[in-house]
């Protein structure tokens, strides 16, 4: 029996299958990458020209996506086939009504990009609705409700902007005597300046993971079904990632117990693609902290363990074609910084970088650097994830930016 499939017709010509992404950044260009070799169209835009994504994209544009006039125009002038956000900056009301008219697909869904776009909609459902354990946790929108939800919540805790990412805005609040500073720091770290903010209990944990989870068709019945990858162990700076590897090790009952969670939340927003379910385990115990609903900055590093990296696995998923979770090697990835603010910059000391035969390299592209902003990542392939991760931060640590 076969199923309605996909047909991917020639980029370019009236036949083409053409897929816009929200969101042009270096996850995005993986994943450009990876639907160009299946022959698809593709469209990429960001805020800013020159976009990692866009560089190996058919089509580039330049806009507000957060503007819904901006956004729908686009859409309307691209007519895709999906739309993939890469980005949670995204005025979402404009992907519920072309989900709601049928005019493109919204990957995962518009719901799942909806919700995760926020902390309050993702913990609500996470925690309230499907009752998963997570941390304590309280929200507040003005300074007199924070004061009483620390107080509530205990100390340390965590406070973070519903409508942030990437640690910006966040901090770990000690005592009653730091609140009020965690207030303002939240309230200019915030995507949109909505002043909402969630106050989290601290979860005491051996290690966090990221489970990779795929919804994606059965290549016979074109029924949906949940595919796993192996734990990613990773180590966050001020809420960034600075490195990864795969797998981490856990007990059978805790790996079981975040198959469980990954399921259950990922069943719940629905579509077909792949998702970032961000764990922490504690011995058997495991809670669910937050989901992408797109590859996860930490699974760069199945770009050198898995047959299928997730950037693979999601363009694969999105098509409705089968997808394969193998892991081939135990590897790691470290994250390469600019280290400075500036435009135009160049890297040497690749040779180096390279010199290990089980070592690679992605250089992103980025127009413009940051201090802490990531332009690189280094991968590497060992015995144990020990010796991939050390691997790795070596092959980081040769590259060397320079201004030009
Ligand atoms: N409740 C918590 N308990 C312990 N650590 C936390 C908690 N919340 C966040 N963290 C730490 O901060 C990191 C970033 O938090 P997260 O909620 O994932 O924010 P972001 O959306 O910016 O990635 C986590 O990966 C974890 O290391
Ligand atoms: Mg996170």
């Amino acid at each position: 029996m076969n199923h309605m499939s996909v047909t991917i017709g020639t980029p370019l010509q009236s036949s083409a299958f053409k897929v816009l992404l929200l969101g042009s950044g270096e996850l995005g260009k993986e994943v450009v990458i990876s639907l160009q070799r299946l022959g698809v169209e593709v469209h990429a835009a960001d805020r800013y020209d020159h976009a990692p994504a866009m560089q190996v994209a058919h089509y580039q544009y330049t806009l507000n996506m957060a503007n819904p006039e901006e956004l729908k125009q686009l859409i309307a002038q691209v007519k895709p086939h999906l739309i993939v956000p890469e980005i949670e900056a995204i005025a979402t009301e404009v992907l519920v009504e072309i989900e709601e008219s049928q005019t493109a697909t919204i990957i995962p869904s518009a719901k799942a990009v909806n919700l995760t776009m926020n902390r309050e909609g993702i913990r609500r459902l996470a925690a309230e609705e499907l009752g998963l354990p997570t941390s304590a946790y309280r929200f507040a929108d003005s300074l007199e409700s924070f004061r009483a939800a620390c107080d509530d919540i205990g100390y340390p805790n965590f406070v973070k902007p519903v409508m942030s990412s990437s640690g910006k805005g966040q901090s770990r609040v000690k005592s009653f005597a730091e609140v009020d500073a965690a207030w303002e720091y939240a309230q200019t770290g915030g995507r949109v300046n909505q002043g909402k903010v969630i106050v989290e209990s601290q979860i005491d944990f051996d290690f966090e993971i990221t489970l990779l989870t795929v919804r994606a068709k059965n290549a016979e019945t074109g029924e949906i079904e949940t595919q796993y990858c192996d734990p990613i162990g990773h180590r966050q700076d001020s809420g960034d990632y600075v490195e990864s590897w795969q797998p981490q090790p856990m007990t059978a009952v805790a790996l079981e117990e975040a198959k469980r969670i990954s399921h259950k939340v990922t069943t719940a927003l629905g579509g077909c693609g792949i998702f970032g379910v961000e764990l922490f385990v504690k011995g058997d115990k495991v809670w669910f902290s937050e989901v992408s609903p797109r590859p996860h900055d930490t699974g760069l590093v199945t770009l050198a363990s898995q047959y299928q990296s997730e950037f693979e696995l999601h363009a694969r998923a999105i098509l409705g074609l089968p997808v394969n979770t193998t892991r081939h090697s135990v590897a790691a990835s470290a994250v390469i910084y600019a280290g400075v603010d500036d435009t135009n910059l160049s890297f040497s000391g690749l040779n180096l970088a390279l010199a290990n035969p089980n070592t690679d390299l992605r250089l992103f592209g980025k127009p413009e650097g940051f201090k802490r902003r990531r332009m690189g990542v280094a991968t590497a392939r060992a015995e144990t994830t020990d010796q991939a991760r050390e691997l790795a931060q070596h092959a980081a640590d040769q590259v060397i930016v320079n201004q030009n």
